[in-house]
Parts: structure tokens; sequence; C-alpha cells
């Protein structure tokens, strides 16, 4: 028996979808990072693949499992995850799901700090990241022909979001409301709006699996 073969409108298309937190080294034992779970991304890896795209799942340290049938690339930090995009390459539609730390550790230590006793504190400096999608969106030759990234806002959220599309150059922008109370961050339903060059298109709240699948079958249509 061969691999499953699917067959679906993204068949023998190939898609890259970022997912999870990225962690930033303080020392060998210590990081950085958010409270990213990575089931909004792996939702999408999921729906993509079961339109019938080839799907490269960039992912960070998420609490959730990866999804099957999808070539899954494992990374730790914002430099790691660029560099697995840039090898994924090239690809029809980018998805960029991930919380990507927007700040690493410059002065990292290679070694686990002490407390030397003094009760001085240790000083952090820190180093932008990469901006993965900026990055991606603005290639030339290597730009996947669909380019999609996220926006979590709490407040002015179609606003932020429009303006962060242009300022990326990215295609579509998918704005999540993540004001407390929403229960976003950790659980399993999202309220969503699609920002394009159309404008705003604003989904009723639904789960994460719902927002995937609607999601797809958007980027299905657009790759046509
Ligand atoms: N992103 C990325 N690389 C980064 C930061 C963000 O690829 N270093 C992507 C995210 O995956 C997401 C989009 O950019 O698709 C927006 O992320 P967000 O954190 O909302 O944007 P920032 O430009 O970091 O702005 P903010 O100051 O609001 O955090
Ligand atoms: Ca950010």
């Amino acid at each position: 028996l061969g691999p499953e073969i699917k067959v679906g409108p993204l068949n023998g298309r190939h898609v890259i979808v970022t997912s999870g937190p990225t962690q930033e080294a303080i020392d060998p034992v210590r990081y950085i990072s958010n409270r990213s779970s990575g089931a909004q991304g792996t939702a999408i890896a999921a729906a993509l693949r079961d339109l019938g795209a080839r799907v490269s799942f960039v992912t960070g340290p998420a609490s959730v499992s990866p999804p099957d049938g999808v070539d899954v690339i494992p990374v730790e930090t914002a430099d790691e995850m660029r560099d697995a995009v840039e090898a994924a390459l090239p690809a029809d539609a980018a998805v960029m799901a991930a919380a990507v730390a927007d700040w690493k550790i410059a002065n990292a230590a290679g070694k686990k700090m002490k407390k030397d006793g003094s009760g001085r504190m240790p000083v952090l400096e820190f180093a932008e990241n990469p901006d993965i999608l900026a990055w991606v969106s603005k290639l030339r030759k290597r730009r996947p022909k669909l380019v999609v990234g996220f926006a979590a806002e709490t407040d002015n959220v179609v606003e932020h979001a429009t303006s962060k599309r242009q300022r990326k150059g990215c295609d579509w922008i998918v704005a999540n409301d993540v004001s407390p109370g929403t229960g976003t961050f950790g659980g399993s339903e999202n309220t969503v709006t699609l920002i394009s060059a159309d404008g705003a298109d604003a989904w009723p709240r639904m789960g994460k699996d719902e927002v995937a699948q609607k999601l797809a079958s958007r980027i299905a249509e657009a790759l046509k």
C-alpha cells in the first residue's frame, strides 16, 4: 500500500504553514516565549491537507500535536523558523500562523546563568527577530502566489490589521480578536476578520477547525 492520496481542489499544490510559538534562549535551560498553543495553525494545516495540498508544517514548540499527513519541520527559534521556511520554498501559498517572538536575547549565555550572591540581577539585551511574513511577502522570484498572515489584536482590530497587511506586503491578513474575555488563547473558538485588498470580511465566531476549513477553501478558490 502506498501513501494515502487525497483528491481535492489543492491537489498538486504545496503550502507552507508556520505555527506555534517560538522559544528564544536566555541560557541553555531558560527561554522567553508566548502563550500560543498552535491550535489554529494545526487546524489550518489539517484543512489544507484535507483539500489535497502537500503541506510543509513549520512548527515551534506547540502544546497540540501536529496533524498526520503533513511534512512536520520542528523548530525552536525565529531564526530556525525563517531558515526552515526558506528551505521549504517554492510554494504556491504560505500561511504564517506562528506567534513568532518579536525579540531574541542578544547576550544569551552559553552556560547556565548562576546567582553570584551579590543580589545583582542579570541584564538581558534584546535583538529584533527576522520578520518571516514580511520577508516572504517581499521575495521577488520565489514569492508564493498567495501569502497569508495573522494579526492578534486587542483593540481597533480591523484598523491595526489593515495597516499591518500593507506594511508587511502580504495578500491577506486573518485578524484575530484576542481581547480578554474572548478566550481565543488556548480556547477552541476564534473570532476573525479576513482582510484583503477588497476590504474586511468579518466572520462569525466559530470553532478554530471551522475557521481553518473556511480559510482553506478560500485559499483553494484563490489558487484556482
Ligand atoms: N510574524 C513573522 N515573523 C515575526 C513576527 C511576526 O512572520 N518576527 C508574522 C506572524 O506569524 C503573523 C504576522 O507576522 O502572521 C503578524 O504578527 P504580529 O505579531 O501581529 O505582528 P508584528 O509585526 O510583530 O506586530 P506587533 O507589534 O503587533 O506584535
Ligand atoms: Ca509580534
